[in-house]
């Protein structure tokens, strides 16, 4: 079988079939924090996960919508740019990348810190942890990180010692479906990926806000599954960024991102 390097299979998944099953890998995790469903994420980096992204990803701060993050990221430099992916020993590190749909949602929490100033505030399906920071650094008193992939939990504690913040909480696991916790504002970048994940998100997404009054923000590149999803109705258009250059060419040829408020 080809392999390819993990850059051309996840902007590959990411663009049609994001987490195309044909490719997934099935390999479990023996990590340590497999059984650990929150926890602050500090406590949750053992220093050999440590040791492997320092090795395997590159600080960056250019070619994306916020300069003022840092970000240890997979870039050209890295190994596994090109490397066949089977070898990687974790799961697709979709954490690796700044998605377009979060680097939007983060420019739009830098640029109007009002919107999270000393509310509460989660991230769902955090990444590398961007978005967290920006509300961070924006002025937000509380907030977690959730994402299913503990891996992402290692480099949210390393991205956020990096940009100077104590490392958030961090939720691992599945929260769509669960009993809604009082969130001031719930951010989602680059979420709606599949019709499955759209459909549970969407109804997860109204229950808090009739129940809390959340405020829920989308960023998002206009993926098939976001444009075409009902949510559309709900959805009041907030902004619309340009991409960088590099973020175009990595995200075969998206131009724009876009934030979204989702009212019901
Ligand atoms: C396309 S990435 C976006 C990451 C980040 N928000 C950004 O914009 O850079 C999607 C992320 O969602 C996570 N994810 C997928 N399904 C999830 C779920 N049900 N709950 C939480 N995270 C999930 C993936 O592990 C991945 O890190």
């Amino acid at each position: 079988m080809i392999s390819w390097g993990w850059r051309w299979q996840i902007h590959r998944c990411g663009k049609y079939v994001f987490g195309n099953a044909s490719w997934q890998k099935n390999r479990s995790l023996h990590l340590p924090w497999r059984c650990c469903h929150q926890g602050t994420s500090g406590s949750l980096l053992y220093p050999e996960i440590r040791k492997f992204l320092e090795e395997n990803t590159e600080i960056t701060s250019s070619g994306n919508l916020t300069p003022e993050i840092k970000l240890r990221l997979l870039t050209p430099r890295c190994q596994f740019w090109k490397e066949k992916a089977a070898l990687w020993p974790y799961k697709e590190p979709y954490w690796a990348i700044y998605w377009p749909g979060g680097q939007g949602l983060s420019r739009y929490l830098l640029d109007n810190p009002n919107i999270v100033h000393m509310k509460k505030v989660l991230d769902l399906g955090s990444g590398c942890g961007a978005t967290a920071i920006a509300a961070a650094m924006s002025g937000a008193t509380d907030v977690v990180a959730n994402d299913i992939d503990p891996i992402a939990g290692a480099a949210l504690t390393m991205n956020c010692e990096l940009n100077n913040l104590n490392p958030f909480p961090f939720l691992m696991g599945n929260l769509i479906g669960s009993e809604v916790d009082s969130w001031d504002v719930i951010v989602l970048g680059d979420m709606f990926y599949s019709d499955k994940l759209a459909d549970s998100l969407h109804q997860w997404l109204k229950k808090c806000i009739h129940a809390h009054g959340t405020k829920v923000l989308i960023g998002d590149p206009g993926r098939h599954h976001f444009v075409s999803h009902q949510i559309q109705s709900q959805l009041h258009k907030l902004t619309e960024y340009a991409l960088p250059e590099l973020t175009q060419q990595d995200n075969n040829g998206s131009t724009s991102t876009t934030v979204w408020n989702y009212g019901c």
